[in-house]
Parts: C-alpha cells; structure tokens; sequence
C-alpha cells in the first residue's frame, strides 16, 4: 500500500519569514526549516504558496500510518506500507514499527525523519530515501497497480481486492487534501478505481481497502 503525493514537508523556504511562521518557529524552538509544513497553524502564511490546496497536512499520513500499522494484516507481515511525500521522498516501515499515538511526538519524528533522514530509537524500523513514486514501484515489483480516486471507474471494493489478490498488487491511495493524483502518478497506474461517488477521506479509504485485504486473506 502505497500513501502517494503526501502532504508532508518541511515549511518551504519562501514562507520562512511570514509572521505566523516565525512565531511557530519561536513557540517551537525550531527553524522553520526543521517544521513540517501545517495548515492548522500556517494557514495565513500558506495563501502565498503555489498548489496550497493540496499541501499543509501531515495529519493524513498521521492517521493512515496509525490505522494501517495496528492492521492484524500489517502484523502479520501480509501488507507493506509506504509513504511517498510530494517532494520525492519514500518512508518505509517495518512490519515491525510501532508509531507514537500523540499527534504530538508522531510530529516530532517526522520532522526527525524528513531533516536528519533518520531515527534514533526507532532506526531500522522507518526509513526515509529520495526515491521517485515511478522507482518505488519498479523496486516493489507489483503485478498490478490500482490507484483509488474519485475519478475512476466504478468499483466493488470487495470484488476489486478480493480478485487481484494472487497477483501481488499495489494499491495507491493520495496522501494529499483536495486535487487529484497527477499526470505522472496516474500513468504508473494500471487501473484507477473508485469506490464511490463522493471524495473520501483517505484514511477511509485505506480503512476500507484493508478491511478487505484481511477478509481476503481470512483474517477478518
Ligand atoms: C481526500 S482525497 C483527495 C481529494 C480528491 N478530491 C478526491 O475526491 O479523491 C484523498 C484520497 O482518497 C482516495 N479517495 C477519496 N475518495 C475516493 C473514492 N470515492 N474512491 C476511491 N478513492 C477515493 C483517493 O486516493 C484520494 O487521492
């Protein structure tokens, strides 16, 4: 499972010097260079900032990581996860991981993660390298990549997962808070599927998909 385009970066350059920037950085103790981007808290410094709508929300990949790696299909080693940011880079975890439940400390190790590419306690277990989505999946080696938006072609999650199961698929779901999946994503994509008429949140969605996946595998 792949969580792609992911809202979660450091605060960009150009907005280092906005007031509501600066106070964070002060309250937080940290350059803005070292706080991941938020619009909870950057929203007003966030207006000048190019593709906004889609950026500023480190909070999806807070609760995707959090659902996914309690999944008795996580645990038991049937499901990999990965987070691609927006920016090229590919977080991995271990089966293993176990991800502070506080918004707060999960906050902290990503800004950790994404400045200094790595952990200290948690080292081995999340694993940060520059890696495109395209390379990411040649290094997966999937037989099929489905991609969940919106905007695919009508489908029965049920029967979606439960038929593409022997062929070792990827599923894509978007990381991001509004738009949709680039030019460049969609063509990596075998099949773009949508499990309903309405924009779902994505941690839904991978709630849903894995749900699926452990009644697939006979986990349920
Ligand atoms: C909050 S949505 C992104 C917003 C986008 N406008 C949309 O409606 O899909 C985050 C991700 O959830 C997944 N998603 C949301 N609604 C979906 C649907 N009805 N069917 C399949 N996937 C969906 C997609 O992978 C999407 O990129």
């Amino acid at each position: 499972l792949i969580l792609a385009q992911t809202a979660l970066e450091t605060i960009p350059r150009e907005l280092a010097q906005h007031p509501a920037v600066v106070a964070d950085s002060k309250r937080r103790r940290k350059p803005p260079d070292e706080i991941l981007l938020d619009r909870s808290v950057h929203h007003a410094a966030m207006s000048r900032l190019k593709e906004a709508r889609s950026r500023g929300r480190p909070d999806i990949a807070y609760h995707v990581v959090l659902d996914v790696t309690c999944a008795p299909a996580y645990r038991c080693r049937s499901l990999k996860l990965y987070v691609h940011t927006r920016n090229d880079l590919v977080i991995s975890l271990s089966e293993d991981v176990r991800p502070p439940k506080s918004y707060d400390r999960f906050r902290n190790l990503m800004e950790q993660l994404l400045v200094r590419r790595q952990v200290g306690e948690e080292k081995d277990l999340m694993t940060v390298k520059e890696m495109k989505l395209r390379d990411l999946i040649a290094e997966i080696k999937p037989g099929k990549v489905i991609g969940l938006s919106r905007l695919g072609n009508r489908a029965d999650l049920h029967e979606l997962v439960s038929g593409s199961m022997g062929k070792k698929p990827c599923f894509v779901v978007g990381g991001f808070p509004a738009g949709h999946f680039d030019d460049e994503t969609t063509s990596l994509f075998h099949e773009l599927c949508s499990i309903g008429g309405e924009g779902l949140e994505a941690s839904l969605v991978v709630c849903r998909l894995v749900y699926e996946i452990e009644k697939s595998l006979g986990l349920g």
